[in-house]
Formats: structure tokens, C-alpha cells, sequence
């Protein structure tokens, strides 16, 4: 992808878009041996997600600060966990930013958070109560309002097997809540990230 977005800037006439400064870093600066150390790049995700591009952070940060003009917006297609538009809104990396997501279950939970409702999903979150019975619980029902949806889609986010939110993928063991990769807090609840 960033190569790609370099060759864009490389063919572009208006001088003053690209010419950066420094060089880009761009995909193949990627070293193989060397990864990327995610806990590096803060957690403003709620979701944790398989393929998550969490690792992709650095090289977007370096791609955009090279920029000699402001980026009006960036979009982020095939959004998921968002964590490159919300890094580049929180770093003021660009002006605006915008989610493209698919999925109206995770769309639920941006329009939710974006949307004014973000105190009612934390409190939610933090007041649940994580055992098998109450997670079954909100997860056999249809949610009847958007909030609602994206608190059962945070909770099966959580609990389901490697974060895969497909209908019948398998439930993490109640004892396990606290363990899965991406857990930070030993006490097993849903709050995990800051
Ligand atoms: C692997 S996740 C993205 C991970 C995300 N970038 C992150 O770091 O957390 C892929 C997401 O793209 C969404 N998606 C798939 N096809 C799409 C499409 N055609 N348009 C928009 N979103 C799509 C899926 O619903 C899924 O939430």
C-alpha cells in the first residue's frame, strides 16, 4: 500500500504535493527480521483484530509527517479497528479522517463512539460483568438500537476465539478472559485497553 501511495506522489506534476524532505520510508523498507514493535504504537482501537495493521503505524506516521503539504483527509478503507485513521486524527497527522467499513456491526461501534454515545459504551464495558451466562446472554439477543449492537459486537470481539466476530466462532473458557493475547488486565473484564 505504501509503495503504491509513493508511486502515486512520484507521478503527480504538482511539485509542491510530494518532494519531501527525507525519503519515504515505504514498504520496502520493511525489514523482515526487524518487526515492528506494536506496543509501541498506542491502543485507540477498542477492537482487538486478526490482520490489524497496527504494525503498519510507523511507516504511515513517517509517510504522512514527510508530506510538505497539510493531508486534507485521509481515508481508511477496509477499516476494522481503525487504527490508522484514529492514529493519524489523534496525531494530527491529517485534518480529517475517515473510516470506511463495511461490516454494520463494526460500523455500529464507530458510528456509536463517534456519534455521542461514547460515555454510555465505556460505562457498559466497565460495569459488565464478565462470566459465561451474561456474555451468552447479550449475544443470543437481536440488539434492538445501535449502541446496544455495539456493545454486543465489542463483548463478541472479546470473547470470541482470536477476536473473529463470524457467527459460531468458537467462545474463549470463561478462565481465559483475562489471558488472550491483547488482554492487559488479569482481573478478566472488558475494559483492556486504556
Ligand atoms: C482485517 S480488518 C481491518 C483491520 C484494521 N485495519 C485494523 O488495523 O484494525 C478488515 C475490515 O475490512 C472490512 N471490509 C471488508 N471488505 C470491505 C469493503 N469492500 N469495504 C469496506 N470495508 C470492508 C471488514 O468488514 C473488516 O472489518
Amino acid at each position: 500500500m505504501l509503495q503504491f501511495a509513493h508511486d502515486l506522489d512520484q507521478k503527480s506534476e504538482l511539485l509542491e504535493l510530494h518532494e519531501p524532505t527525507v525519503a519515504y520510508r515505504t514498504a520496502d523498507d520493511v525489514e523482515m527480521n526487524k518487526p515492528v514493535k506494536v506496543a509501541s504504537v498506542p491502543q485507540r482501537s477498542p477492537f482487538r483484530y486478526p490482520g490489524g495493521k497496527t504494525w503498519l503505524v510507523p511507516y504511515i506516521r513517517s509517510w504522512l509527517a514527510d508530506k510538505t503539504n497539510s493531508v486534507g483527509v485521509l481515508v481508511e478503507p477496509y477499516a476494522g479497528g481503525g487504527i490508522v485513521g484514529l492514529t493519524a486524527a489523534f496525531e494530527g497527522l491529517a485534518e480529517h479522517a475517515v473510516l470506511v467499513e463495511r461490516d454494520p456491526n463494526v460500523a455500529a461501534v464507530w458510528l456509536t463512539i463517534l456519534g455521542g454515545q461514547t460515555k454510555w459504551l465505556a460505562d457498559q464495558i466497565l460495569n459488565f460483568e464478565l462470566t459465561h451466562a451474561n456474555v451468552t446472554a447479550v449475544l443470543r439477543i437481536e440488539p434492538s438500537t445501535q449502541r446496544e449492537r455495539a456493545f454486543a459486537v465489542i463483548l463478541r470481539n472479546r470473547v470470541q476465539r482470536g477476536g473473529i466476530m463470524a457467527d459460531g466462532a468458537g467462545l474463549v473458557k470463561t478462565g481465559e478472559y483475562g489471558r488472550e493475547p491483547g488482554s492487559r488486565n488479569p482481573e478478566a473484564t472488558l475494559a483492556f485497553r486504556q
